[in-house]
């Protein structure tokens, strides 16, 4: 009975692992060592030659039932699991169609973009013309042909940021000034051009400076243009951009490519000239400088001076999205935080 015993253990033994096989490839496990072509009741079934003819008939017999009855709780085991691992990743993947939907992450155009924008449409209703110039530029149309020659004091006041080369003087734009020039190569007068875009300046940085910043030039030449010109143009933009009851203030001021040069300001749109954080309790914002285009400017591109005149003025943009939306610290615009910039999203 020794054969006898040794299939009762066997099929103890398997039965009670078959039940503690709790995924697939543990049963697989329990398949290799019980049923597999090296598993243990296959050895035996070799075995059986080795037994005596009498023997022989009856252990053939019962192991071949042990062999049924695993293959069967095998066959169910697996199947109860397969069951059990696909209601799991069923679950699992499950989607549950009312939860609401992932909002997807919509960029926002930069402040000072939108309002380079809107200056455009302003400016493009004046009759301007919204052009684009290299903002790496030579000495020549950066000072030169704005009547800033190389050894006069004023080359001085612009904080240049030098490219390095060799020999020729190539800087990245102080401001868009030179795009005067530039213009005035390509067409004859009359000319009336905007040019809005980046400038830089070896500046240190504070709230109300940036070694890049954005400027708007602006440019108007033909015959009998005049200072009431110039004028009548900035207070239509001041109007335009902060509200028709809006006043402008011009004083004197000195640039080399314009004669006589000013500064511009608008008062306070968000004190109303009363004074504020804004303004600096001063009641006025400065946006920019201008005046009549010097007559060594027109001589210097080619124009008869005693035949055409023009205006010119060079405004900060961020200062105007400042004034706009009341932001005190310009450092903002350039610092690439979400939050800040979050808030211009058009609702
Ligand atoms: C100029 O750059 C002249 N080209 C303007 C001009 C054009 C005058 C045409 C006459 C005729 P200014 O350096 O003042 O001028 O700069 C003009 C404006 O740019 C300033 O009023 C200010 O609004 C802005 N700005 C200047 N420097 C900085 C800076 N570091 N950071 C931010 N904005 C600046």
């Amino acid at each position: 009975m020794a054969m006898q015993d040794h299939l009762d253990t066997l099929r103890t033994r398997a039965i009670a692992e078959l039940a503690i096989a709790t995924d697939l490839r543990a049963i697989q496990g329990w398949e290799r060592t019980f049923l597999g072509p090296k598993g243990e009741l296959t050895a035996f079934l070799r075995g059986l030659g080795s037994m005596t003819v009498e023997e022989r008939p009856l252990a053939g017999r019962s192991a071949n039932a042990l062999k049924g009855e695993l293959t069967t709780a095998f066959d169910a085991r697996r199947a109860e699991l397969a069951a059990a691992d696909l209601e799991h990743r069923l679950v699992g993947d499950a989607v549950d169609v009312t939860l609401p939907g992932r909002k997807p992450l919509v960029g926002i155009e930069h402040p000072v973009s939108r309002m380079i924008d809107e200056l455009s449409e302003i400016f493009a209703l004046l009759g301007f013309q919204t052009v684009f110039g290299p903002e790496v530029e030579t000495g020549h149309y950066n000072f030169d042909l704005l009547n800033i020659p190389s050894d006069h004091p004023a080359r001085d006041v612009w904080d240049t940021i030098h490219v390095e080369t060799d020999g020729a003087e190539i800087v990245l734009r102080t401001h868009t000034s030179p795009m005067q020039a530039r213009t005035m190569e390509q067409t004859e007068p009359p000319v009336r051009v905007v040019v809005p875009g980046r400038t830089y300046r070896y500046e240190a940085q504070d709230a109300s400076h940036e070694w890049m910043f954005h400027q708007l030039e602006g440019l108007a030449v033909d015959e009998r243009i005049t200072m009431a010109d110039l004028k009548g143009v900035l207070r239509e933009l001041a109007r335009q951009l902060f509200g028709p009851e809006r006043r402008i203030r011009f004083r004197c001021d000195f640039f080399p490519f314009v004669e006589p040069g000013v500064d511009f300001a608008v008062d306070c749109a968000i004190c109303a000239g009363k004074g504020c954080r804004v303004c600096k309790q001063t009641g006025w914002l400065e946006m920019g400088g201008a005046g009549m285009v010097h007559p060594k400017v027109l001589e210097g591109v080619g124009y008869d001076p005693q035949r055409y005149s023009g205006f010119a003025f060079g405004l900060g943009i961020e200062r105007m999205v400042m004034m706009r939306y009341g932001v005190d610290d310009l450092r903002a615009f350039a610092g690439n935080d979400l939050r800040f910039l979050q808030q211009f999203a058009r609702t």
